[in-house]
């Protein structure tokens, strides 16, 4: 495979210094040092409007076309938010509503949350795995949530836990590696191999033994 894996974070903060871009960039180091192309979308460099479920989707500003393009070109995606009571920023959600399953379908999207609290990002995760199926695309099964954030970042914007630095780099990597496994095909080997699997392979075999 000559294609290089095109790996794009979606920063869902809007704020100057912001530890979820930090962590982004992090995350997409490790996608790099994987090898694949990476790409940061700065939501602050779009000039996006609130999506309004409009049908002449050509009257969008040419930013909207830019960002669905970015992503379509994508192989994986890392969706970076920060916790905001609760749940995940309405920055990230607007733009994740101005796209859709061209965009999304088939693709590997990997999750990472930041927040101010003890408690982590988790409930963000959660909403965000909820809106990755419907967009039609595999969530990874690794995900990082990082906790107390104003805690673990220097001032150039490394992660002072080396073992959460690793976690967050193997997000990048884990995303690359399934998206390569996704583009060789190897994913639709999976789905044959799924399509022709008994309906119910451990009751024939419970059923076998009981006779
Ligand atoms: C509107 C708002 C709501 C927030 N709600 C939560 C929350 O529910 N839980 C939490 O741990 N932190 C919460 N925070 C703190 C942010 O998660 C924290 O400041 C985080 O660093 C913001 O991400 P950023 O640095 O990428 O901008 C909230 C911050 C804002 C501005």
């Amino acid at each position: 495979m000559n294609d290089k894996i095109i790996i794009t974070g979606i920063c869902g903060s809007l704020r100057e210094g912001s530890y979820t871009r930090m962590a982004l960039n992090i995350a997409l180091m490790g996608a790099k040092d994987a090898g694949a192309k990476i790409n940061l979308i700065d939501l602050r460099k779009y000039d996006l409007p609130l999506m309004d479920g409009r049908r002449d989707e050509e009257t969008f500003p040419e930013d909207v076309f830019r960002l669905r393009d970015e992503v379509q070109k994508s192989d994986g995606i890392i969706l970076g938010t920060p916790e905001y009571h609760g749940g995940y920023s309405g920055v990230l959600k607007n733009a994740l509503d101005l796209m859709g399953f061209d965009e999304f379908q088939g693709k590997m999207i990997g999750l990472l949350g930041v927040a101010g609290g003890s408690m982590g990002a988790a409930n963000s995760l959660n909403s965000l795995q909820t809106v990755g199926r419907n967009l039609r695309a595999w969530v990874v099964p690794f995900q990082v949530s990082i906790a107390s954030a104003f805690e673990e970042f220097d001032k150039e914007g490394n992660l002072k836990n080396r073992v959460l630095e690793q976690r967050v780099k193997q997000l990048g990597e884990k995303v690359t590696r399934f998206a390569y496994l996704h583009k060789i095909g190897k994913s639709e080997e999976f789905l044959n191999a799924w399509q022709v699997a008994p309906v119910n392979p451990g009751g024939e075999r419970r059923s076998k033994e009981g006779k």
